[in-house]
């Protein structure tokens, strides 16, 4: 591929010069750069700047890929890199990567780049374009999704971790006749953040969670009601909080935290599984701290989460399991509207390798129309 300029929003893409030193150095230094770009030199000196400019770079094109400067078009200051690999070039694809450095993330440099390598890429010949993430670069999974990548799936293995360890990346693609704007999410972002009928706040869960998680994951009947009935290992419970943005990205599922609203204080969670966008059909489920129960928080957290769902999403139909003992659980669906309609018998994994029989309510959007909600405590 040739080095030429591209336009972008905002952006403008090309050669890197000798006076971007600094800037590359600084960007190359950045924490997240070096947590999400593997295997920089560590630590990286303007020596190894100074080689990246030399020798990297032109090395690139001459294997047939390409690296870009992302450059300010007023200023012409090195705002980051974007770069495209071939590592199959028999079958018109590349793999594309990019950097925005600290000073100037958070508004669009990073989304306009990838836009306007995507459109040279293509008018260049290339028909498949791949995107490789790791699954807690949430701000990266949201430029591919803006710039139009669809979620392909996860590749096991795919790239050394610092201490040697394999790590799992998720992987996107963009083809060259894939329609243009960005790639429709089926769970969008909550309205502000955050949902709150001012008693409960619901937001989503994060790494910074994770000692919660685990004070909730450690009460006997949260982990007797999990699928399956297992303590999860506290390296699970890492995994499963700084994961859960790439989910809510996904699709997939929305892992929230049940605060209360007036303190903030963590209080129980709750989530949605949009297991069956074929039909329209997602499950919830909920666990609360022990001293936070007999306060109705779980009804109104579910009744907030459904009325999202139902408003914001392409959700028909909400369903929710409890096992027949479970009476508490079972008065939260009635309360937040949900109907029992079944009775299945042996559905769950249940303790000690039996299986448990589960209640199934269910809420559509009409039940809601009519009854109202009803936070009655
Ligand atoms: C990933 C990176 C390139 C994003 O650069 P950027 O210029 O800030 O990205 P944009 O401004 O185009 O933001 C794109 C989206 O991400 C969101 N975003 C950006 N930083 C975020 C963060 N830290 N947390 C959550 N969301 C974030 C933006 O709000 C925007 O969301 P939207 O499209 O839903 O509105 C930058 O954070 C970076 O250089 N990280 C380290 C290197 C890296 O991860 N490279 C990619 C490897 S796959």
């Amino acid at each position: 591929m040739e080095a030429v300029d591209i336009r972008g929003d905002g952006v403008r893409l090309r050669g890197y010069r000798a006076d971007d030193l600094d800037d590359l150095v600084a960007g190359y230094r950045d924490p997240q750069t070096r947590r999400f770009l593997r295997g920089l030199p560590s630590p990286f000196t303007r020596r190894h700047g100074t080689w990246y400019l030399k020798e990297a770079v032109p090395a690139a094109f001459a294997q047939g890929g390409a690296v870009y400067a992302i450059a300010d078009p007023a200023t012409d200051r090195l705002l980051g890199g974007a770069g495209l690999e071939r590592p199959v070039s028999t079958r018109q694809q590349a793999e594309l990567g990019y950097w925005v450095g600290p000073w100037a993330r958070r508004r669009g440099v990073a989304t306009a780049a990838v836009r306007a390598l995507c459109g040279h890429a293509f008018g260049a010949g290339i028909a498949r374009l791949e995107l490789l993430t790791h699954w807690e670069n949430e701000a990266s999974q949201r430029v591919a999704l803006a710039a139009g990548f669809l979620r392909e799936g996860v590749r096991r293995g795919a790239v050394a971790g610092p201490d040697g360890v394999r790590e799992e990346l998720i992987a996107f693609a963009r083809l060259a006749d894939d329609p243009p704007g960005p790639t429709p999410r089926l769970l969008p972002d909550l309205p502000g953040g955050e949902l709150t009928d001012g008693v409960v706040t619901l937001r989503p869960l994060t790494a910074d969670d994770v000692d919660f998680y685990a004070e909730l994951h450690a009460v006997p009947d949260v982990i007797a009601t999990s699928v399956p009935p297992v303590a999860p290992t506290y390296d699970e419970m890492v995994r499963r909080c700084s994961s859960a943005a790439a989910h809510w990205l996904a699709g997939d599922r929305a892992d929230l935290v049940i605060t209360e609203a007036a303190t903030g204080t963590r209080t129980g969670s709750i989530g949605l599984f949009y297991q069956e966008p074929t039909t329209a059909q997602a499950m919830i489920g909920y666990s609360m701290l022990p001293a936070w129960r007999g306060r109705g928080f779980p009804t109104r957290a579910a009744q907030l989460l459904s009325l999202w769902a139902f408003a914001e999403t392409s959700i028909a139909r909400l369903i929710a399991g409890a096992v027949p003992s479970n009476i508490g659980s079972q008065r939260v669906l009635e309360k937040a509207g949900f109907k029992r309609e079944a009775y299945l018998r042996s559905r769950l994994p249940g303790p000690h390798g039996r299986r448990s029989d589960d209640v199934q309510y269910a809420l559509v959007a009409e039940d809601l129309l009519t009854e109202g909600p009803r936070f009655d405590g």
